[in-house]
């Protein structure tokens, strides 16, 4: 696939098959993360993966805060607005879009204490960071022809499972991300349509 037709290709998957992802295909989209721009030189990250009953036992035990959205995620939005249709297509699939997945890979980035506390939009470079390794991800995924689910841990939701799965002091979970193929049922809500000339500033604002 070409990388515009891989750009294209990439969305939220919440419904996958059961079948399994290749060792190979993981590797390639792993390294794929491990090559996005970092901040500071370091691409300070790691992954755990979880399959089968690791990844159940795992998720059993943040279950409570990977299950729904919060309740006024549906009120947040006008009445069939485009928002809302995500939002009620995605609440009831939270739990189930990753422990469906065949994979849930965990990454962890070394944070520095800065980004609790932030004042300056530089102290939150090491969450920045992780983000572009999860795009690679996400992208790689993609160009695989699988696709993932993404969920934002929630409380002590993230905590309670890096200390659950011992990672050490300081290295923080930004998402939870389902890989696998997608399901024939699964289906991608209508998008908000973003046109670039709506976008674009030529000079000044
Ligand atoms: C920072 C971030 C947080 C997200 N959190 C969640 C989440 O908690 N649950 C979920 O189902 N999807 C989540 N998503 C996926 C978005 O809902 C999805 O990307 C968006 O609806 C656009 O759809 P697409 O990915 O198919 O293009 C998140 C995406 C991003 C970038």
């Amino acid at each position: 696939m070409n990388f515009y037709d891989v750009i294209a290709a990439r969305h939220t998957v919440r419904e996958f098959s059961e079948k399994p992802v290749a060792p190979e295909a993981l590797e390639r989209i792993l390294g794929a993360g491990l090559m996005a721009p970092s901040n500071d030189h370091l691409r300070n990250w790691e992954f755990v993966i979880l399959e089968g009953e690791d990844k159940l036992r795992a998720l059993e035990g943040v279950r409570r805060f990977v299950s729904g959205l919060p309740e006024n995620s549906l009120d947040r939005w006008p009445a069939g607005s485009v928002q809302q249709q995500m939002y009620a297509h995605a609440m009831p699939r939270q739990y189930t879009m990753l422990a469906g997945a065949p994979v849930v890979i965990l990454p962890f980035f070394k944070a520095n204490p800065a980004i609790w506390e932030p004042r300056a939009i530089n102290h939150l470079n090491t969450l920045a960071g992780v983000w572009c390794c999860i795009e690679n991800i996400l992208l790689a995924a993609a160009a695989e022809g699988m696709g993932c689910a993404l969920r934002i841990p929630v409380g002590e939701g993230g905590p309670a499972l890096a200390k659950q799965l011992g990672a050490p002091e300081g290295w923080v979970l930004p998402c939870y991300i389902g890989l696998g193929w997608p399901a024939p049922e699964d289906r991608r809500p209508a998008q908000v349509p973003v046109a670039l000339q709506d976008k674009l500033h030529k000079g000044t604002w």
